[in-house]
């Protein structure tokens, strides 16, 4: 379908990969200056430009956006030609081969809703200058391998207290007229996209780190006054990273200072400017009473990756935004790497794959699937996605594993050593790899390049005279890719009878001879999911059943019971009924969830059936409405089975004991609240008597909030009760608001669309806040697949007008919730032509932002 020929606007500019220049002049100094007044702030920039070497160039561009421009001078001399547009500034700079340039910007952090640049969060100014906000604060050029010293004064009214940027705090002192200053100096050359300033009435929380070598670091969290308490986590999840990166890596912190800012208005999650990382409240506050369990594993997580970006992002950088996965990609694999280190190995890899097939998979067979190495865009923003983070942390996984430990090491070493203070691509980071190890990765590299999720058929045969065990793998992809496939066999007692070897598939077929292989064997494929695929096989649901109680590999363990669930409820689709196989083995899973010795937290993964959107993943044409009964019909199926044993399990989990977050109280936790929504699955007055019994006695976030999920859906008064009674208890404490408001948008209950207008209209809705524009829209168009693909169109409604408002208010925001429609022609034919059209309506939209127009013209058109 085309896209509206009649667009009132002049189309975007696309950007190429295949277009770089690199830049012609060298700044290896920068001086800013930041004067802040009620209502604007004066910016000053002093810099000298060097040409480099072998290269000539007459005039020079800076990026700047939206700002005013109240003078500029060349060497002391007033610049009078020069040309201003929407995007930037350009002039002669005739022969002059080094010269220094002066810039007086007036901006309006006030006015500033997209949250890029210099902004005001509460009564905090805090910068958001990744990937392109620093020209939203001065005329420079903004791109990431330009690297540059920060020399940053800041002087505000001493209100703002607090005043901050990157590296050492070189000077402070006091002004007249109330107003004071600090100075601070980065000894490390950055892009400035790792720029920040901080200026606001902040309080603290302090402690100090000793690297390996000896440095000692002060480190800080500064948070909104009455906030301290909640910060203690986040500061251990700290000093846990830099112990990690110290160990796993070697690598030290390379400063005597790191500061943290949470800020309740941002974008994303957190950000990695140097020595100044400014992170979303969501992901530093967490305590007993606000936080839930995985609240307190997603601020470790960001801490620590965060954290690690020191070294894979900020010492060694990207060249330009297409090798955005050099340091995201890497990063997450770092942090991916710590959690598992901190916590449970096959917990932390079940997570990522189903986060990875929920999220990136799906964006992999919609119209805006691309390479983890994009080579165009229009917005840089909308490529902050799933495929460079998620399955580019796959790609540096698989690297590990055809490489070795040893040499993924190795090659890491050599990577940041070759490459420090520079901006590179991922060329280079491949190219150490192979230089380290000697291993060639040109078959490999395609994975950076080639979009989609190769599919993969597996066929295993097992040759009794021979005593072998054949095994064919078959991949989908156009040019064959490098897959490492991890494989086990399994004995008819459980017993592994090979330690699991890794196939290298390289060719579109080949055929792999396991020798010595005693009897015929359970294959356990793609154990720890060891490439990033589809994986087709002829195992059987008895083979299934098998596996999920003896694998070895824990990941695989989970991998086969979830398979044998897709499996159930796609016969539930077809046939109505519900086998009674399935559920006798469900029930013995839960008999060995009640076993003493049994982990925890893996078996409440294992027993919790996929969910709408994970299921609709293996569908070639979603109906959300099918896959809802059935999955409805399986739980109150499983329920009435097996009430007596799940009630066991209930009490057996719930424990009075004082909260702590020891693994084994969080999987308790995780175990005696996958009991409470099985047991409530049916949504009958007993349920909301069992669910309104746990919220009223929680001592803690994660037993309150699963509470209050499953009296969410109901009718009852015990239903309205507890959500006021949350409003109450909480309204201090925006995040958990935030809270409120996505459990009630995410309910199944027929008045939803009412209820959510009303939530729009809630005092507490703040529509320029972007955590409470995702509580409520974000979680109806993800985490609400019934009501967002109503039958009538109101969801896709809904959105759309959410859409437009925040057209202006925040694009960045808009465009990602807009995402939520990219899959549109994988619905029903009904669904898919409300979705089409509601795409073509906001394509409409006058003054459509770049952000929209890029997601919305490419889902159409593709
Ligand atoms: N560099 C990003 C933050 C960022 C991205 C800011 C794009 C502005 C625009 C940061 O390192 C990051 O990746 N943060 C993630 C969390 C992380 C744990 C994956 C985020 O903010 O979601
Ligand atoms: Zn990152």
């Amino acid at each position: 379908m085309p896209s509206d020929p009649k667009k009132n606007h002049t189309q975007p500019k696309t950007i190429y990969l295949k277009d770089y220049k690199e830049f012609p002049f060298n700044i290896s100094d920068l001086y800013l200056n930041f004067d802040i007044y009620d209502g604007y702030t004066i910016v000053t920039s002093k810099a000298r430009y060097d040409l480099k070497k072998d290269i000539s160039a007459s005039e020079i561009f800076l990026h700047g956006e939206d700002l005013e421009l109240i003078e500029i001078k060349i060497d002391g001399t007033l610049l009078e030609n020069y040309n201003q547009t929407q995007t930037g500034i350009d002039f002669n700079i005739a022969d002059n081969d080094s010269f220094e340039l002066e810039v007086i910007t007036k901006i309006y952090p006030e006015e500033n809703t997209r949250l890029e640049g210099l902004y005001k969060s509460s009564d905090t100014y805090c910068t958001q200058c990744e990937a392109e906000g620093f020209r939203r604060i001065t005329y420079f050029p903004d791109r990431p391998d330009v690297m540059t010293k920060y020399t940053v004064r800041i002087e505000a009214n001493k209100e703002h207290s607090i005043l901050l940027s990157n590296g050492n705090k070189i000077e402070e002192g006091e002004l007249s007229n109330n107003r004071h200053f600090c100075i601070w100096q980065d000894p490390y050359p950055k892009p400035c996209y790792l720029f920040a300033l901080v200026a606001g009435d902040l309080s603290h929380i302090h402690d100090t780190y000793t690297t390996k070598s000896g440095r000692n670091v002060d480190l800080y969290i500064y948070v909104r006054h009455g906030d301290e308490s909640q910060c203690y986590h986040a500061m251990e999840s700290l000093k846990r990273s830099m112990k990690w990166d110290e160990e796993v890596y070697n690598l030290e912190y390379d400063l005597d200072i790191y500061n943290i800012v949470a800020v309740s208005d941002f974008n994303m999650g957190a950000m990695e400017n140097k020595s100044l990382n400014i992170f979303n409240t969501a992901l530093v506050l967490a305590d007993q009473e606000t936080a839930t369990d995985q609240d307190f594993h997603r601020v470790e997580g960001v801490i620590a990756h965060e954290y690690f970006h020191n070294w894979s992002g900020n010492r060694v950088t990207c060249r330009d935004w297409f090798q955005l996965s050099l340091k995201e990609g890497l990063t997450v694999f770092r942090d991916q790497e710590f959690s598992a280190d901190m916590h449970s190995k096959d917990m932390q890899r079940i997570d990522n794959v189903t986060h990875l097939r929920k999220f990136q998979f799906s964006e992999d067979a919609s119209p805006l699937s691309h390479p983890i190495r994009p080579d165009n865009y229009i917005e840089i923003n909308n490529f902050y996605t799933m495929t460079v983070y998620e399955k580019g942390a796959e790609v540096i996984r698989m690297m590990r594993t055809i490489l070795g430990v040893e040499n993924y090491h190795k090659g890491a070493d050599l990577y940041f050593k070759r490459h420090d203070g520079k901006a590179v691509t991922c060329d280079d980071f491949v190219k150490a790899m192979e230089d380290a190890s000697g291993v060639d990765l040109s078959q490999f590299k395609l994975w950076y390049s080639q979009s989609g999720t190769p599919e993969i058929d597996f066929k295993g045969e097992y040759d009794k005279a021979k005593q072998s065990y054949k095994t064919t793998l078959t991949q989908s992809h156009k040019t064959p890719l490098t897959i490492p496939f991890s494989i086990g066999l399994i004995g008819a007692n459980g017993d592994d009878l090979i330690e699991t070897k890794t196939l290298m598939l390289e060719q579109k077929s080949q055929v792999f001879e396991i020798e010595n292989i005693a009897q015929k064997p359970v294959p356990s494929l793609l154990r720890g999911f060891s490439a990033p695929v589809k994986l087709s096989s002829d195992l059987s649901d008895d083979d299934l059943a098998f596996l999920m109680v003896h694998d070895s590999d824990g990941f695989n363990k989970w991998e086969a019971s979830n398979n044998y669930q897709l499996n159930e409820i796609n016969r539930v689709i077809d046939t109505g009924i519900v086998s009674d196989i399935f559920l006798k083995n469900y029930g013995e899973l839960i008999n060995s969830a009640l076993s003493l010795e049994t982990d925890v937290a893996l078996m409440a993964r294992i027993l919790d059936l996929p969910d709408i959107s994970e299921i609709s993943q293996n569908h070639d044409v979603i109906d959300v409405d099918a896959i809802f009964t059935a999955r409805l019909k399986l739980l109150a199926a499983i329920k009435r089975t097996h009430k007596p044993i799940l009630q066991k399990l209930y009490k057996q989990n719930k424990t009075a004991e004082i909260f702590s977050i020891t693994p084994n109280a969080m999987g308790k936790r995780s175990l005696q609240n996958l009991a409470l929504s099985l047991l409530t699955a049916t949504n009958g007055t007993g349920c909301a008597k069992l669910a309104k019994n746990q919220y009223d006695n929680a001592n803690n976030m994660t037993d309150r909030v699963a509470a209050l999920a499953r009296l969410s859906d109901n009718n009852s008064e015990a239903r309205e009760q507890a959500f006021t009674d949350f409003h109450d208890r909480f309204k201090d404490y925006p995040l958990v608001i935030d809270k409120w408001f996505s459990l009630q948008a995410t309910s199944l209950r027929k008045n939803i669309i009412k209820d959510i207008k009303d939530l729009e209209n809630h005092p507490d809705f703040n529509i320029k806040n972007p955590n409470r524009v995702r509580s409520l829209y974000s979680a109806f168009a993800f985490a609400n697949p019934v009501h967002f693909h109503a039958k009538d169109g109101s969801g896709y409604d809904l959105l759309k007008d959410a859409v437009i408002r925040l057209n202006k208010i925040n694009p960045q925001i808009a465009a990602r919730l807009l995402t939520s429609m990219r899959e549109w022609r994988r619905y029903t034919d009904d669904r898919q032509a409300m979705m089409r059209e509601t795409l073509s309506e906001i394509l409409r939209i006058e003054d459509i932002s770049p952000d929209i127009f890029e997601i919305v013209s490419k889902s159409l058109n593709a």
